[in-house]
């Protein structure tokens, strides 16, 4: 069956990512009609809105989606960069990706950080004696992708009825009580039941099916009391329903330290928002980092996947480009996986990791270079030389 998949390259490195992963996907067999879709900082700075509606319909036609990266500025930043004639409008800029996830309700953020043989970026260890140990890490992160401290709830100065709301917390009277108005900044961190479900239910889910033995809820219970404090309620409610699985509970700080420890330990991880996008970004730093790190954004009927890395805005004007497609490629895979053409996702990842364990092809972030443009001319693979390869694993 022929698809249509949504691509959205967005800025800088997601360019030259997007457009190589379609290779991959073709060299797999996938057949599919691409549409394109506008998003990022060029359509912040030419109509003032990095999300446009034309793209969002776009998405709700399609539902399915491949997305690049974005750059992203602080607010003074976004309105120096806005065109003149738009300057002043009070437009203000949001992230397009947590403007999307919020949209569509993109709640489900799956984050696979497993090593792959012969990576030389992979995490090592001082074992016992003079031995040097590589674990092999193979952990999954759900992270609750619309809420907490993310969920754009937020003031400075806040206004009367924020402001006297806030007081009526003794901790708030109490410590804040005589910071002038002005001089306060308030983000929110809030959490729903149903969200927190939903992500549990996905942890689960995933753990069971692909045999886990373990799933751990990292918060921060202990402090954060009533959100943190409702992620455990719920996980210690749910896991009564998964024979065989146990349920972890790991505070997102302590799991930070027990990452360079044991993280060949852990399985799926579930946690909210903010603590999920760092805890994840640790594993991923464990398993080759940025250039290996993928996601997926699911909601109930649209689905966006991307690498996790940004724009990398200083190799986004490279001749040739540098960057690792790697990420692209196997968020490209969990596209495949998500509409089930599994076989076609094992394929790919198959001829990946067939590249990386003879280690003839690698992209400098391997070969632990600086990235220059010239790494090309000392031994880095180009994007598109690492593309090449491995198509060329694939038709082995
Ligand atoms: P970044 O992920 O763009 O780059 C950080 C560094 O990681 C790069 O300088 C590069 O050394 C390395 N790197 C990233 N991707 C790589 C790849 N595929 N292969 C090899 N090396 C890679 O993060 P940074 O520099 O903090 O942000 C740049 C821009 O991207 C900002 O505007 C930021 O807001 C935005 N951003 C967008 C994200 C998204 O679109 N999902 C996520 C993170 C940042
Ligand atoms: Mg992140």
């Amino acid at each position: 069956m022929r698809r249509t998949v949504v691509t959205m390259p967005g800025d800088g490195i997601g360019v030259p990512v997007l457009k190589e992963a379609l290779r991959v996907l073709d060299a797999a067999g996938f057949e599919a009609d691409y549409v394109h879709a506008d998003i990022g900082w060029e359509f912040w700075k030419k109509e003032g809105n990095p999300l446009p509606q034309r793209t969002i319909d776009i998405l709700e036609k399609h539902k399915i989606a491949l997305f690049g990266a974005i750059t992203s500025k602080p607010k003074d930043k976004a309105n120096e960069a806005l065109d003149p004639s738009l300057r002043d409008k009070g437009l203000v800029y949001f992230s397009p990706i947590v403007s999307m996830r919020q949209h569509f309700n993109l709640d489900i953020c799956t984050r696979p950080c497993k090593a792959f043989a012969g990576n030389p970026l992979n995490f090592i260890r001082r074992g016992s004696g003079d031995t040097i140990e590589e674990p092999l890490v193979d952990a999954v992160i759900f992270r609750q992708n619309t809420e907490g401290l993310y969920g754009g709830v937020e003031w400075t100065n806040p206004p009367d009825v924020v402001y006297n709301a806030l007081n009526t917390h003794v901790k708030f009277s109490k410590n804040f009580g005589d910071v002038p108005r002005e001089d306060l900044a308030v983000s929110t961190r809030i959490f729903s039941r149903k969200a927190c479900q939903r992500i549990l239910r996905a942890a689960f889910e995933y753990a069971k099916k692909f045999d886990y033995k373990s799933v751990t809820i990292c918060e921060k219970p202990n402090v954060i009391r009533e959100t943190s404090g409702m992620m455990r309620e719920e996980g210690r409610k749910m896991v009564k329903e998964y024979d065989g699985i146990d349920l972890w509970e790991t505070n997102i700080d302590a799991q930070m330290m027990w990452l360079t420890k044991n993280p060949e330990d852990y399985g799926v991880l579930v946690s909210g928002n903010m603590f999920g996008d760092i805890v994840s970004d640790g594993f991923a730093g464990l398993t080759g980092g940025l250039g290996f790190a993928c996601s997926a954004n699911i909601g109930d009927e649209v689905a966006v996947f991307e690498p996790t890395h940004g724009s990398a805005p200083k190799y986004a004007d490279y001749e040739v480009s540098i960057v690792n497609p790697i990420a692209m490629f196997l968020s490209a895979c969990m596209m495949l996986d998500h509409i089930g053409e599994v076989e076609k996702a094992a394929k790919i990842r198959k001829a990946i990791e067939t590249v990386i364990s003879e280690g003839k092809v690698r992209t400098y972030d391997m070969k632990k270079m600086r990235g220059t443009a010239d790494v090309i001319n000392h031994g880095a693979a180009s994007t598109t030389q690492m593309t090449d390869a491995v198509i060329e694993a694939m038709g082995r």
